[in-house]
């Protein structure tokens, strides 16, 4: 008897009751008035009294076993019921809250899907950088102080061994391992050694550019931004370059976009002047060329270099670089897209 009871109780444990008329047929095989159950019951009569206590003992954990049963089942099925009667589709996957894209990543595939239409393939580099990538190649001559534009963080001293502060890093390492023509945009992350503000942080994001080949003129330095801007931020997008300097490139210009916002009449994001700045460019140093090893009596060159965040804010009107690190679902959720 002992060892049908431990047979029933395993058979009990295992059983699934998922449907009300398997509750009905499961309740009746046991507890039911010709159920298993009370046969059991019966035939404890003929237990020798020796054995009473612990059959007794084992007949009643049995039946409080198939009463928690019914129990458990009856209360989910009337759960069920109800939920279907609410009209609830269970069949619906449970985790329906998939994540969006970052609005940096948006944009820096939108960047590169610009580029990409006109050429530029996509190259990257190291975040750690060594000296001659970051600064000396780039026609930075040592304790010149253009150094102290980018305040940078080094990892190890002489040989000096850094975060890369901007990807023009990666215009040295394509051209030393490239014979032009090279047409390629570098997307990645840089640091610099800044307090973080609403319009500062220590890492953030950059595009460079760089086009090497035989008669490449300012002017197609020039299309090719007025292009990249027009795709970018609209049809109606007009751009302006202003002479400035960089060690890299001569001459040097930065390049400001009209005000996407208030169409150059003036508001607050251009603060009332109707241009927006969004990168620097110019023409490909000769000692930058000879540095990477392409002969600069043949060839010219054109790079760029924006920050993505920059172009993030403007495109969607953010005006705290902070939003993008803090990982917010309020602030990110609002970026969904198919992307
Ligand atoms: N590397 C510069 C920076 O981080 C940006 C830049 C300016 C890149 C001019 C260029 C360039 O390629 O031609 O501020």
């Amino acid at each position: 008897m002992k060892a049908k009871i431990e047979a029933y109780l395993q058979e009990i444990q295992t059983s699934t009751v998922d449907k009300m008329d398997d509750l009905e047929t499961f309740r009746v095989k046991y507890i039911g008035k010709k159920g298993l159950i009370p046969a059991l019951f019966a035939e404890f009569k003929t237990v020798a009294p020796e054995d009473r206590k612990e059959i007794g003992v084992l007949l009643n954990d049995l039946k409080q076993a198939v009463l928690a049963k019914v129990e458990e089942a009856k209360e989910m099925l009337e759960n069920l019921v109800q939920h279907l009667e609410s009209g609830n589709d269970l069949t619906l996957p449970v985790n329906r809250d998939l994540g969006s894209r970052h609005p940096l990543s948006l944009v820096r595939k939108q960047i590169i899907e610009i580029f990409s239409r006109i050429g530029f393939t996509v190259e990257e580099g190291p975040e750690i950088e060594d000296d001659w990538h970051n600064f000396t190649a780039l026609n930075f001559p040592e304790e010149h102080p253009a150094r102290d534009m980018q305040d940078t963080f080094f990892i190890e001293k002489s040989p000096d061994i850094a975060l890369r502060t901007h990807t023009s890093s990666v215009q040295v390492r394509v051209m030393e391992n490239n014979k032009p023509p090279v047409r390629s945009i570098f997307p990645g992350r840089v640091f610099r050694n800044e307090a973080i503000s609403a319009r500062a942080h220590c890492i953030f994001h950059q595009v460079e550019g760089l086009y090497i080949d035989e008669n490449v003129s300012f002017a197609d330095l020039k299309q090719t931004l007025m292009y990249f801007a027009k795709e970018m931020f609209g049809e109606h997008t007009g751009i302006r370059l202003r002479p400035s300097y960089f060690p890299f490139t001569e001459p040097s210009a930065e390049m400001d976009i009209s005000c996407h916002i208030c169409g150059g009449e003036g508001c607050n994001i251009c603060k009332y002047t109707g241009w927006v700045e969004i990168l620097g460019c110019g023409m490909v140093d000769p000692n930058v060329l000879d540095n990477a090893g392409i002969d600069s009596k043949k060839y010219t060159g054109f790079a760029f270099g924006m920050g993505i965040e920059r172009i993030t804010m403007l495109k969607y009107q953010i005006k705290d670089l902070r939003l993008f690190f803090e990982n917010d679902i309020r602030f990110l959720k609002q970026f969904e897209s198919a992307i």
